[in-house]
Protein backbone atom coordinates (compact mmCIF):
# COMPACT_ATOMS: atom_id res chain seq x y z
CA UNK A 1 0.00 0.00 0.00
CA UNK A 2 1.78 3.23 -0.84
CA UNK A 3 1.47 6.44 1.47
CA UNK A 4 -0.29 8.35 -1.84
CA UNK A 5 -3.23 6.32 -2.01
CA UNK A 6 -3.90 6.42 1.83
CA UNK A 7 -3.12 10.32 1.36
CA UNK A 8 -5.55 10.71 -1.72
CA UNK A 9 -8.25 8.70 0.70
CA UNK A 10 -8.18 10.62 3.17
CA UNK A 11 -8.03 13.92 1.25
CA UNK A 12 -11.03 12.81 -0.53
CA UNK A 13 -13.37 12.02 2.32
CA UNK A 14 -11.96 14.84 4.87
CA UNK A 15 -15.18 16.47 4.78
CA UNK A 16 -17.08 13.56 5.98
CA UNK A 17 -14.63 12.48 8.66
CA UNK A 18 -15.00 16.18 10.63
CA UNK A 19 -18.92 16.01 9.94
CA UNK A 20 -18.40 12.58 12.10
CA UNK A 21 -16.07 13.83 14.47
CA UNK A 22 -18.22 17.01 14.98
CA UNK A 23 -21.29 14.75 15.84
CA UNK A 24 -19.07 13.04 18.49
CA UNK A 25 -17.97 16.22 19.74
CA UNK A 26 -21.69 17.64 20.29
CA UNK A 27 -22.46 14.93 22.82
CA UNK A 28 -21.63 16.39 26.19
CA UNK A 29 -19.47 12.95 27.73
CA UNK A 30 -18.41 14.12 30.92
CA UNK A 31 -17.43 11.56 33.41
CA UNK A 32 -17.09 13.37 36.34
CA UNK A 33 -20.56 15.34 36.73
CA UNK A 34 -23.75 12.51 37.00
CA UNK A 35 -25.81 15.71 35.45
CA UNK A 36 -24.69 14.09 31.71
CA UNK A 37 -24.98 10.58 32.51
CA UNK A 38 -27.37 9.87 29.84
CA UNK A 39 -24.86 11.62 27.09
CA UNK A 40 -21.63 9.67 28.55
CA UNK A 41 -23.82 6.56 27.68
CA UNK A 42 -24.93 7.61 24.36
CA UNK A 43 -21.30 8.34 23.70
CA UNK A 44 -20.53 4.66 23.97
CA UNK A 45 -23.72 3.80 21.62
CA UNK A 46 -22.43 6.18 18.91
CA UNK A 47 -18.77 5.03 19.19
CA UNK A 48 -20.16 1.57 18.91
CA UNK A 49 -22.37 2.18 15.76
CA UNK A 50 -19.12 4.13 14.14
CA UNK A 51 -16.85 1.39 14.37
CA UNK A 52 -19.70 -1.42 12.61
CA UNK A 53 -19.60 1.09 10.12
CA UNK A 54 -16.17 0.80 9.75
CA UNK A 55 -16.42 -2.72 9.26
CA UNK A 56 -14.99 -4.23 12.56
CA UNK A 57 -16.55 -7.90 12.49
CA UNK A 58 -17.79 -7.63 15.86
CA UNK A 59 -18.24 -4.67 18.73
CA UNK A 60 -19.84 -4.21 21.87
CA UNK A 61 -20.72 -2.15 24.47
CA UNK A 62 -19.49 -4.06 27.92
CA UNK A 63 -21.38 -2.76 30.63
CA UNK A 64 -19.25 -1.68 34.31
CA UNK A 65 -20.43 -1.01 37.59
CA UNK A 66 -19.61 3.08 36.53
CA UNK A 67 -19.73 3.95 32.45
CA UNK A 68 -19.71 0.49 29.90
CA UNK A 69 -16.48 0.20 27.41
CA UNK A 70 -16.81 0.04 23.92
CA UNK A 71 -15.23 -3.14 22.54
CA UNK A 72 -14.58 -4.00 19.00
CA UNK A 73 -12.27 -5.95 16.66
CA UNK A 74 -11.66 -7.35 13.21
CA UNK A 75 -9.49 -10.09 12.90
CA UNK A 76 -7.76 -10.81 9.26
CA UNK A 77 -5.07 -13.61 10.14
CA UNK A 78 -4.07 -14.92 13.13
CA UNK A 79 -0.20 -15.31 12.28
CA UNK A 80 -0.74 -11.34 11.77
CA UNK A 81 0.50 -9.40 14.76
CA UNK A 82 -2.29 -7.69 16.70
CA UNK A 83 -2.89 -3.98 17.63
CA UNK A 84 -4.87 -3.37 20.61
CA UNK A 85 -6.42 0.15 20.17
CA UNK A 86 -6.71 1.95 23.57
CA UNK A 87 -8.64 5.41 24.32
CA UNK A 88 -11.50 7.10 25.64
CA UNK A 89 -14.75 8.92 24.92
CA UNK A 90 -15.37 10.78 27.95
CA UNK A 91 -14.14 14.35 28.46
CA UNK A 92 -13.33 16.80 31.41
CA UNK A 93 -15.97 19.55 32.12
CA UNK A 94 -16.49 22.76 30.29
CA UNK A 95 -16.42 24.95 32.95
CA UNK A 96 -15.74 27.91 32.89
CA UNK A 97 -18.25 28.38 30.12
CA UNK A 98 -17.96 32.04 29.71
CA UNK A 99 -14.09 31.59 28.70
CA UNK A 100 -15.43 29.97 25.44
CA UNK A 101 -15.30 31.43 22.41
CA UNK A 102 -17.63 29.69 20.96
CA UNK A 103 -19.52 26.98 22.75
CA UNK A 104 -17.95 24.10 23.95
CA UNK A 105 -20.05 21.13 22.51
CA UNK A 106 -20.81 22.99 19.39
CA UNK A 107 -17.78 22.11 17.24
CA UNK A 108 -16.39 24.92 15.11
CA UNK A 109 -13.53 25.47 13.04
CA UNK A 110 -11.22 28.95 13.40
CA UNK A 111 -7.98 28.84 11.55
CA UNK A 112 -7.67 25.10 10.81
CA UNK A 113 -8.11 24.15 13.96
CA UNK A 114 -11.04 22.09 15.36
CA UNK A 115 -12.80 23.93 18.56
CA UNK A 116 -14.58 22.17 21.52
CA UNK A 117 -14.33 19.86 24.80
CA UNK A 118 -12.93 16.39 23.77
CA UNK A 119 -11.65 18.11 20.23
CA UNK A 120 -7.68 16.72 21.13
CA UNK A 121 -8.10 14.55 24.64
CA UNK A 122 -9.78 12.22 23.61
CA UNK A 123 -12.64 12.16 21.11
CA UNK A 124 -10.86 13.60 18.21
CA UNK A 125 -7.28 11.47 18.53
CA UNK A 126 -9.07 8.36 19.38
CA UNK A 127 -11.62 9.33 16.17
CA UNK A 128 -8.60 8.82 14.38
CA UNK A 129 -8.17 5.04 14.89
CA UNK A 130 -11.44 4.32 13.74
CA UNK A 131 -10.91 6.46 10.96
CA UNK A 132 -7.61 4.99 9.95
CA UNK A 133 -9.24 1.33 10.83
CA UNK A 134 -12.02 2.61 7.50
CA UNK A 135 -9.44 4.11 5.19
CA UNK A 136 -7.03 0.79 5.61
CA UNK A 137 -10.22 -1.86 5.25
CA UNK A 138 -11.65 0.09 1.96
CA UNK A 139 -8.44 0.19 0.21
CA UNK A 140 -8.05 -3.63 1.09
CA UNK A 141 -4.96 -2.60 3.40
CA UNK A 142 -5.39 -3.52 6.94
CA UNK A 143 -2.69 -6.42 7.69
CA UNK A 144 -2.83 -6.74 11.20
CA UNK A 145 -5.97 -8.13 13.56
CA UNK A 146 -7.33 -5.02 15.28
CA UNK A 147 -8.95 -4.55 18.60
CA UNK A 148 -10.81 -1.53 20.40
CA UNK A 149 -10.96 -0.85 23.90
CA UNK A 150 -12.57 2.60 24.14
CA UNK A 151 -13.76 3.57 27.97
CA UNK A 152 -15.60 6.32 29.30
CA UNK A 153 -13.63 7.07 32.55
CA UNK A 154 -10.46 8.08 31.76
CA UNK A 155 -11.05 11.42 33.28
CA UNK A 156 -12.44 10.25 36.51
CA UNK A 157 -9.45 7.72 36.91
CA UNK A 158 -10.37 4.65 34.97
CA UNK A 159 -12.00 2.66 38.21
CA UNK A 160 -13.29 -0.15 36.08
CA UNK A 161 -11.07 -0.70 33.54
CA UNK A 162 -9.02 -2.78 35.77
CA UNK A 163 -11.38 -5.33 35.97
CA UNK A 164 -12.31 -5.35 32.42
CA UNK A 165 -8.98 -5.82 32.15
CA UNK A 166 -7.83 -8.56 34.40
CA UNK A 167 -11.03 -10.50 33.83
CA UNK A 168 -10.46 -10.74 30.29
CA UNK A 169 -6.86 -11.08 29.45
CA UNK A 170 -7.23 -13.75 26.48
CA UNK A 171 -9.32 -11.67 24.29
CA UNK A 172 -7.06 -8.59 24.90
CA UNK A 173 -3.87 -10.46 23.80
CA UNK A 174 -2.24 -8.48 21.86
CA UNK A 175 1.58 -7.09 20.61
CA UNK A 176 0.90 -3.91 21.76
CA UNK A 177 -1.83 -1.17 22.77
CA UNK A 178 -1.38 1.81 20.42
CA UNK A 179 -2.75 5.08 22.27
CA UNK A 180 -3.50 8.94 20.75
CA UNK A 181 -4.01 10.29 24.07
CA UNK A 182 -0.29 12.29 24.07
CA UNK A 183 1.29 14.64 22.06
CA UNK A 184 3.92 15.62 19.55
CA UNK A 185 6.56 18.57 20.34
CA UNK A 186 5.03 20.90 17.28
CA UNK A 187 4.15 19.97 13.43
CA UNK A 188 7.76 20.41 12.55
CA UNK A 189 8.77 18.07 15.26
CA UNK A 190 7.26 15.36 15.18
CA UNK A 191 7.62 12.93 18.44
CA UNK A 192 6.42 9.49 20.11
CA UNK A 193 5.83 9.28 23.45
CA UNK A 194 8.06 7.28 25.91
CA UNK A 195 7.23 7.86 29.18
CA UNK A 196 4.81 9.52 31.10
CA UNK A 197 4.47 10.74 34.83
CA UNK A 198 2.08 8.74 37.46
CA UNK A 199 -0.17 10.99 39.95
CA UNK A 200 -0.68 11.50 43.82
CA UNK A 201 -4.25 13.39 44.37
CA UNK A 202 -4.83 14.66 47.92
CA UNK A 203 -7.14 16.43 49.51
CA UNK A 204 -6.62 18.53 52.79
CA UNK A 205 -9.08 19.86 55.26
CA UNK A 206 -8.01 22.27 58.45
CA UNK A 207 -9.64 23.28 61.08
CA UNK A 208 -9.58 25.85 63.42
CA UNK A 209 -12.38 26.93 65.49
CA UNK A 210 -15.16 25.46 66.05
CA UNK A 211 -17.46 28.47 63.90
CA UNK A 212 -16.90 30.50 61.64
CA UNK A 213 -15.70 33.64 63.61
CA UNK A 214 -16.20 37.73 63.70
CA UNK A 215 -12.65 38.40 62.84
CA UNK A 216 -12.11 41.30 64.82
CA UNK A 217 -13.75 39.88 68.04
CA UNK A 218 -11.24 37.18 67.49
CA UNK A 219 -8.58 37.52 64.86
CA UNK A 220 -4.96 37.59 67.11
CA UNK A 221 -6.15 35.48 69.39
CA UNK A 222 -7.21 32.06 67.52
CA UNK A 223 -5.11 30.80 64.54
CA UNK A 224 -6.64 31.29 61.46
CA UNK A 225 -7.02 27.56 59.03
CA UNK A 226 -6.54 29.63 55.87
CA UNK A 227 -3.23 31.13 57.12
CA UNK A 228 -2.07 27.95 58.68
CA UNK A 229 -3.10 26.24 55.60
CA UNK A 230 -1.35 28.95 53.42
CA UNK A 231 2.18 28.57 55.41
CA UNK A 232 2.01 24.88 55.40
CA UNK A 233 1.89 24.41 51.84
CA UNK A 234 4.65 27.01 51.26
CA UNK A 235 6.89 24.69 53.46
CA UNK A 236 6.39 22.04 50.87
CA UNK A 237 9.00 23.45 48.42
CA UNK A 238 12.02 24.50 49.45
CA UNK A 239 14.56 27.09 47.75
CA UNK A 240 15.77 24.92 45.35
CA UNK A 241 12.05 24.32 44.12
CA UNK A 242 13.09 20.21 45.70
CA UNK A 243 9.84 18.99 47.29
CA UNK A 244 10.24 18.78 51.39
CA UNK A 245 8.62 15.69 52.43
CA UNK A 246 10.65 13.11 53.48
CA UNK A 247 11.47 10.06 51.61
CA UNK A 248 9.68 11.58 48.58
CA UNK A 249 12.79 11.37 46.49
CA UNK A 250 14.68 8.01 47.89
CA UNK A 251 13.19 5.83 44.93
CA UNK A 252 13.17 8.31 41.96
CA UNK A 253 15.69 6.91 38.99
CA UNK A 254 18.27 9.18 38.10
CA UNK A 255 18.49 9.12 34.86
CA UNK A 256 22.07 8.36 32.93
CA UNK A 257 24.05 11.80 31.27
CA UNK A 258 22.77 9.71 27.83
CA UNK A 259 19.25 9.16 28.91
CA UNK A 260 19.30 13.01 29.96
CA UNK A 261 20.86 14.48 26.74
CA UNK A 262 18.66 12.52 24.29
CA UNK A 263 15.80 14.55 26.34
CA UNK A 264 17.76 17.20 25.91
CA UNK A 265 18.36 16.92 21.90
CA UNK A 266 14.27 17.71 21.93
CA UNK A 267 14.17 21.46 20.66
CA UNK A 268 12.54 23.38 23.20
CA UNK A 269 13.08 27.27 23.25
CA UNK A 270 12.60 28.56 26.65
CA UNK A 271 12.13 32.18 25.31
CA UNK A 272 9.17 30.82 23.20
CA UNK A 273 8.13 28.71 26.08
CA UNK A 274 7.54 31.63 28.51
CA UNK A 275 5.63 33.75 25.29
CA UNK A 276 3.08 31.48 24.56
CA UNK A 277 2.37 30.81 28.96
CA UNK A 278 2.44 34.70 29.85
CA UNK A 279 5.14 34.55 32.39
CA UNK A 280 8.16 36.29 32.91
CA UNK A 281 10.21 33.36 34.05
CA UNK A 282 10.38 29.81 34.37
CA UNK A 283 10.07 27.63 37.75
CA UNK A 284 11.05 24.29 38.87
CA UNK A 285 13.55 22.41 40.03
CA UNK A 286 17.25 23.72 40.05
CA UNK A 287 19.83 21.85 38.05
CA UNK A 288 17.41 20.46 35.77
CA UNK A 289 15.99 21.75 32.45
CA UNK A 290 12.43 22.55 31.28
CA UNK A 291 11.80 19.25 29.18
CA UNK A 292 13.69 17.56 32.53
CA UNK A 293 11.39 19.06 35.06
CA UNK A 294 8.19 17.48 32.35
CA UNK A 295 9.67 14.48 31.80
CA UNK A 296 11.68 12.78 34.31
CA UNK A 297 10.83 15.08 37.61
CA UNK A 298 8.38 14.77 40.72
CA UNK A 299 6.38 17.90 41.36
CA UNK A 300 3.83 19.50 43.83
CA UNK A 301 1.35 21.46 43.24
CA UNK A 302 -1.78 22.90 44.44
CA UNK A 303 -4.76 22.44 42.36
CA UNK A 304 -7.54 24.63 44.28
CA UNK A 305 -7.54 25.76 47.45
CA UNK A 306 -10.50 27.50 49.15
CA UNK A 307 -11.96 28.98 52.47
CA UNK A 308 -13.47 31.51 54.21
CA UNK A 309 -15.10 34.49 52.27
CA UNK A 310 -14.74 34.37 48.66
CA UNK A 311 -18.23 36.44 47.54
CA UNK A 312 -18.73 39.17 46.70
CA UNK A 313 -17.59 42.83 48.82
CA UNK A 314 -15.76 42.49 52.09
CA UNK A 315 -17.09 40.54 55.13
CA UNK A 316 -14.86 39.93 58.01
CA UNK A 317 -14.50 36.72 58.82
CA UNK A 318 -12.09 34.58 60.51
CA UNK A 319 -12.82 31.20 59.07
CA UNK A 320 -13.72 27.64 60.55
CA UNK A 321 -12.01 25.93 57.93
CA UNK A 322 -9.42 25.83 54.93
CA UNK A 323 -9.36 23.04 51.85
CA UNK A 324 -6.72 22.28 49.40
CA UNK A 325 -6.36 20.16 46.44
CA UNK A 326 -3.02 18.70 45.94
CA UNK A 327 -1.13 16.84 43.04
CA UNK A 328 1.68 15.08 42.92
CA UNK A 329 3.44 13.63 39.48
CA UNK A 330 5.62 10.70 39.92
CA UNK A 331 8.05 9.81 38.12
CA UNK A 332 9.44 6.37 37.47
CA UNK A 333 10.00 4.33 40.92
CA UNK A 334 7.98 5.91 42.73
CA UNK A 335 4.54 4.40 43.92
CA UNK A 336 1.50 6.58 44.45
CA UNK A 337 0.19 4.53 47.12
CA UNK A 338 3.97 4.77 49.15
CA UNK A 339 3.50 8.89 48.21
CA UNK A 340 0.48 9.30 49.61
CA UNK A 341 1.33 8.03 52.79
CA UNK A 342 4.59 10.14 52.79
CA UNK A 343 2.48 13.55 52.38
CA UNK A 344 0.18 12.06 55.00
CA UNK A 345 2.18 11.29 57.50
CA UNK A 346 4.28 14.68 56.37
CA UNK A 347 0.74 17.07 56.44
CA UNK A 348 0.09 15.62 59.60
CA UNK A 349 3.06 16.34 61.17
CA UNK A 350 3.79 19.85 59.72
CA UNK A 351 0.27 21.05 61.53
CA UNK A 352 0.65 22.96 64.63
CA UNK A 353 -1.35 22.23 67.49
CA UNK A 354 -3.65 25.06 66.63
CA UNK A 355 -5.22 23.31 64.12
CA UNK A 356 -6.63 19.66 63.42
CA UNK A 357 -5.54 18.01 60.00
CA UNK A 358 -7.40 15.75 57.81
CA UNK A 359 -6.02 14.21 54.54
CA UNK A 360 -7.86 12.25 52.07
CA UNK A 361 -6.37 10.31 49.13
CA UNK A 362 -8.13 10.72 45.64
CA UNK A 363 -7.14 8.44 42.63
CA UNK A 364 -3.97 8.28 41.51
CA UNK A 365 -1.59 6.23 39.11
CA UNK A 366 1.92 4.82 38.34
CA UNK A 367 4.06 6.29 35.99
CA UNK A 368 5.21 4.40 33.08
CA UNK A 369 8.07 4.51 30.79
CA UNK A 370 8.24 1.95 27.21
CA UNK A 371 11.44 0.75 25.95
CA UNK A 372 12.79 1.78 22.51
CA UNK A 373 13.63 -0.48 21.06
CA UNK A 374 10.48 -2.50 20.51
CA UNK A 375 9.10 -3.53 16.56
CA UNK A 376 6.25 -1.26 17.37
CA UNK A 377 8.74 1.77 18.03
CA UNK A 378 11.13 0.69 14.83
CA UNK A 379 7.59 0.54 12.74
CA UNK A 380 6.22 4.12 14.32
CA UNK A 381 9.51 5.51 13.35
CA UNK A 382 9.44 4.67 9.71
CA UNK A 383 5.27 5.77 9.62
CA UNK A 384 6.73 9.23 10.76
CA UNK A 385 9.40 9.11 8.01
CA UNK A 386 6.82 8.11 5.80
CA UNK A 387 4.01 10.85 6.50
CA UNK A 388 5.92 13.50 7.81
CA UNK A 389 9.09 13.15 6.20
CA UNK A 390 11.24 13.63 9.30
CA UNK A 391 12.25 11.09 12.09
CA UNK A 392 10.36 11.33 15.34
CA UNK A 393 12.01 12.60 18.46
CA UNK A 394 11.33 10.12 21.55
CA UNK A 395 9.61 12.44 24.31
CA UNK A 396 9.08 12.19 27.63
CA UNK A 397 5.49 13.77 28.78
CA UNK A 398 4.22 15.53 31.78
CA UNK A 399 0.89 13.94 31.65
CA UNK A 400 -0.70 10.70 32.95
CA UNK A 401 -2.32 7.63 31.68
CA UNK A 402 -2.45 5.45 34.93
CA UNK A 403 -3.44 2.27 32.63
CA UNK A 404 -0.32 2.31 30.46
CA UNK A 405 1.24 0.38 33.53
CA UNK A 406 -1.88 -1.43 33.88
CA UNK A 407 -1.38 -2.90 30.60
CA UNK A 408 2.52 -3.57 31.25
CA UNK A 409 1.58 -5.90 34.25
CA UNK A 410 -1.86 -7.56 33.46
CA UNK A 411 -1.12 -8.09 30.17
CA UNK A 412 2.69 -7.55 29.24
CA UNK A 413 1.69 -5.67 26.50
CA UNK A 414 3.80 -2.32 26.60
CA UNK A 415 2.12 0.39 24.76
CA UNK A 416 2.76 2.95 21.67
CA UNK A 417 1.90 6.20 22.85
CA UNK A 418 1.38 7.74 18.99
CA UNK A 419 -0.36 11.10 20.18
CA UNK A 420 -0.58 14.27 17.84
CA UNK A 421 -1.70 16.70 20.14
CA UNK A 422 0.14 20.24 20.35
CA UNK A 423 0.59 21.97 24.02
CA UNK A 424 -1.97 24.80 22.30
CA UNK A 425 -4.63 22.33 22.08
CA UNK A 426 -5.40 23.65 25.59
CA UNK A 427 -6.72 20.54 26.89
CA UNK A 428 -8.79 20.29 30.30
CA UNK A 429 -9.30 24.54 29.94
CA UNK A 430 -11.63 27.00 27.93
CA UNK A 431 -11.37 26.46 23.99
CA UNK A 432 -9.43 23.24 23.71
CA UNK A 433 -8.65 22.38 20.02
CA UNK A 434 -7.39 20.08 18.23
CA UNK A 435 -5.74 20.87 14.54
CA UNK A 436 -7.23 19.54 11.46
CA UNK A 437 -4.07 18.86 10.32
CA UNK A 438 -2.88 17.15 12.86
CA UNK A 439 -6.69 14.91 13.01
CA UNK A 440 -5.71 13.97 9.28
CA UNK A 441 -2.33 13.41 9.47
CA UNK A 442 -3.22 11.21 12.12
CA UNK A 443 -5.20 8.74 10.12
CA UNK A 444 -2.42 8.83 7.59
CA UNK A 445 0.36 7.89 9.98
CA UNK A 446 -1.76 5.46 11.66
CA UNK A 447 -2.91 3.71 8.94
CA UNK A 448 1.37 3.38 7.39
CA UNK A 449 2.19 2.24 11.05
CA UNK A 450 0.25 -0.62 10.73
CA UNK A 451 1.56 -1.26 7.32
CA UNK A 452 5.32 -1.38 9.04
CA UNK A 453 4.48 -3.24 12.09
CA UNK A 454 3.14 -6.37 9.84
CA UNK A 455 6.51 -6.54 8.37
CA UNK A 456 8.42 -6.68 11.87
N1 LIG B 1 -4.65 12.60 27.82
C1 LIG B 1 -4.41 12.98 29.17
C2 LIG B 1 -3.00 12.67 29.63
C3 LIG B 1 -1.88 13.39 28.91
C4 LIG B 1 -2.03 14.67 28.47
C5 LIG B 1 -0.71 12.73 28.69
C6 LIG B 1 -0.99 15.30 27.80
C7 LIG B 1 0.33 13.35 28.05
C8 LIG B 1 0.18 14.64 27.59
C9 LIG B 1 -5.42 12.27 30.08
O1 LIG B 1 -6.71 12.32 29.56
C10 LIG B 1 -5.44 12.96 31.40
O2 LIG B 1 -5.91 14.07 31.46
N2 LIG B 1 -4.94 12.32 32.48
C11 LIG B 1 -5.01 12.88 33.81
C12 LIG B 1 -4.88 11.82 34.84
C13 LIG B 1 -6.13 11.00 35.08
C14 LIG B 1 -5.87 9.99 36.18
C15 LIG B 1 -7.32 11.84 35.41
C16 LIG B 1 -3.87 13.84 34.05
O3 LIG B 1 -2.77 13.67 33.48
O4 LIG B 1 -4.07 14.77 34.84
MN1 LIG C 1 -6.80 11.86 27.57
MN1 LIG D 1 -7.56 14.36 30.03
Amino acid sequence: MSTTAFKSYIEENQDRFLEELFDLLRIPSVSTDSKFQQDVRRTADFVKERLLEAKVDKAEIVETEGYPIVYAEKMVDPSKPTVLVYGHYDVQPADPYELWKSPPFEPEVRDGKIYARGASDDKGQMYMHVKALETMIVNDALPCNVKFMIEGEEEVGSSHLAGFVKDNREKLQADVVLISDTGIIDNENPSITIGLRGLSYMEVEVTGPRIDLHSGMFGGTVANPVNVLCRMIASLHDEQGRVTIPGFYDKVAELSDEERSEINRAPQDDEKYKQELGVKALAGEDGYTTMERIGIRPTLDVNGIWGGYTGEGAKTVLPSKAYAKISMRLVPNQHPDEIDELFTKHFESIAPDTVQVKVTPHHGGEPAVVPTDSPAIEAAKKAFQDAWGKEPFLTREGGSIPIVSLFQKELGIDSLLMGFGLDEDAIHSPNESYGVFNFLKGIETISLFYQHFAKV
